[in-house]
């Protein structure tokens, strides 16, 4: 079983390294930070192009404690390109409000792979008359996220 998965593997690998000496793709699984310090998680893109994963956000416009909050999302498959466009959601467990995120997955001049996004914050609000004020925007640039033991 190890010795199968690991000739796909190399198969793959092979697959996948001649077309990428041209162009390296920008894969939103795995972790990232931003340049607030918040951290996220993002699980296996499937042949839909859906993900899931988890948001750990550093900031809050509230005063509650900050909790782990799930997000959802889909990457655009289109010609299957190797820097992607997406977008998620994310919905936070501690709070009311709901955020939505798009942008792109790119690979930037040192090889390096970097999410470009743009987010609009919902906030609920007790009265309709207060809807004007309820939605913030704000961008965010992520990075992939290296542990010592990658
Ligand atoms: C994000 O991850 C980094 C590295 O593990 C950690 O230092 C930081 O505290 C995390 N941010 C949050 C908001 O937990």
């Amino acid at each position: 079983m190890i010795h199968a998965t690991s000739s796909v593997l190399l198969l793959l690998s092979l697959a996948l390294l001649a077309p990428g000496l041209t162009a390296k793709k920008c894969s939103l699984t795995g972790k990232w930070i931003n340049d607030l310090g918040s951290n996220m998680t993002i699980g296996a893109v499937n042949n839909k192009g859906e993900f899931s994963g988890s948001y750990l956000t550093a900031v809050t416009s509230t005063s509650n404690e900050i909790r782990v909050s799930p997000l959802q999302g889909t990457q655009n498959n289109i010609n299957r390109n190797s820097q992607p466009t997406f977008g998620f959601t994310v919905n936070w467990k501690f709070s009311e409000s709901t955020t939505v995120f798009t942008g792109q997955c790119f690979v930037d001049k040192n090889g390096k792979e970097v999410l470009k996004t743009m987010w609009l914050l919902r906030s609920r609000v007790g009265d309709i008359g207060d809807d004007w004020k309820a939605t913030m925007v704000g961008n965010n640039v992520f990075t992939r996220l290296r542990t010592l033991k990658e």
